[in-house]
């Protein structure tokens, strides 16, 4: 880009492998110092002056911060998930919005296999049982859990993380029911009505997007539906399940044990009932926190980034409809 106009871009967290680096050579790089998330206030003051904005999923990208940036033409979250930007007034300003699909598929779903595993067989219980100095001698009976292999799990959401868990989940023996909002087949998977799944399922697994249509789809009414003893995992976003009725139906025994990455309010509050939840295995949002992964998201944070900025389509914008006309 030519130095005459050489664009001012901010970075709200430093991100990992050497992207920064080369952004850095080519834009006037203005990066968050902080290891938590810039405060609003701070947010809106650097958007201000910037034409480009390299954003995480912990900033909310709205309306009004649109409106108190006049420069901005270019936004690009390091995350495939975007509902913390308002899409439809970036593309009413004409903002293409960059996202990270595909490079986070597969770590994403190994974690989603770990905390069925962990869930299943009960590895955070039996890791604190032995700390606690708890273990007597081998029983019979002791720490027993519920196999993968020969059950059924129910996959909801068969984009490109839900079709890769059901790949793996295949791998380990387990027949793979799917529902979608969209009808489609994935090959190896059984694809069933919403209810059905629920019914059916001994595991069940979250792969929708957050959006007005998915917050609180599983709530008390589904969770009664699900067969008792099932285990839920959730690694998608927090706000797709009602966690005061997965608290009360881990309490009941409705549900046998769940994991989660995603929280509706994260980190999570120390008055959540999660926490007090029996076999319950909590993680912090780590679905594609791999030392590879978090790099690949961050070269192609700033690829969507530079080619917005030098008016090419990005290699993933979440609006493509600002390039038409
Ligand atoms: C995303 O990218 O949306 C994940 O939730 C975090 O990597």
């Amino acid at each position: 880009m030519p130095a005459t106009s050489t664009p001012r871009v901010f970075v709200t967290r430093t991100l990992p492998g050497d992207a920064l680096v080369r952004l850095a050579s080519e834009v006037a790089l203005e990066v968050w110092p902080g290891p938590a998330a810039p405060p609003r206030e701070a947010l809106f003051e650097a958007a201000r002056r910037a034409d480009g904005l390299l954003c995480l999923l912990t900033d909310r990208i709205d309306a009004a911060l649109l409106d108190a940036a006049p420069r901005l033409r270019v936004i690009s979250s390091c995350s495939v998930g975007l509902d913390h930007v308002d899409l439809a007034a970036a593309s009413a300003r004409g903002i293409p919005v960059g996202h990270t699909p595909g490079v986070l598929t597969d770590t994403t779903a190994e974690l989603t296999i770990a905390l069925l595993l962990a869930a299943a067989r009960r590895v955070v219980e039996a890791d604190r049982f032995v700390r606690e100095g708890r273990w007597g001698e081998w029983a019979p009976d002791l720490l027993l859990g519920r196999d993968l292999s020969g059950s059924t799990l129910g996959v909801i959401g068969l984009g490109a993380i839900g079709s890769k868990v059901a790949s793996l989940a295949r791998a380990f023996g387990m027949r793979v029911l799917g529902w979608n909002r969209s009808p489609c087949r994935v090959p190896g998977v059984e694809g069933v009505a919403f209810e059905a799944l629920l019914a059916r399922a001994e595991f069940v697994t979250i792969h929708v997007a957050l959006a007005p249509e998915t917050r609180g789809l599983i709530g008390a009414r589904e969770l009664a539906c699900m067969r008792r003893g099932a285990v839920l995992v959730n690694t998608a976003r927090g706000g797709i399940v009602d966690e005061a009725a997965l608290a009360a139906a881990l309490a009941s025994g409705q549900l046998a044990a769940a994991g989660l990455d995603v929280f509706e309010h994260e980190p999570l509050p120390a008055s959540s009932p999660l926490l007090a939840a029996p076999n319950l295995v909590l993680a912090p949002h780590i679905g594609s926190a791999s030392i590879r992964t978090r790099t690949r998201m961050a070269d192609l944070a700033v690829a969507n980034l530079l080619a917005g900025l030098r008016g090419q389509r990005m290699p993933h914008c979440a609006n493509p409809e600002v390039y038409r006309d």
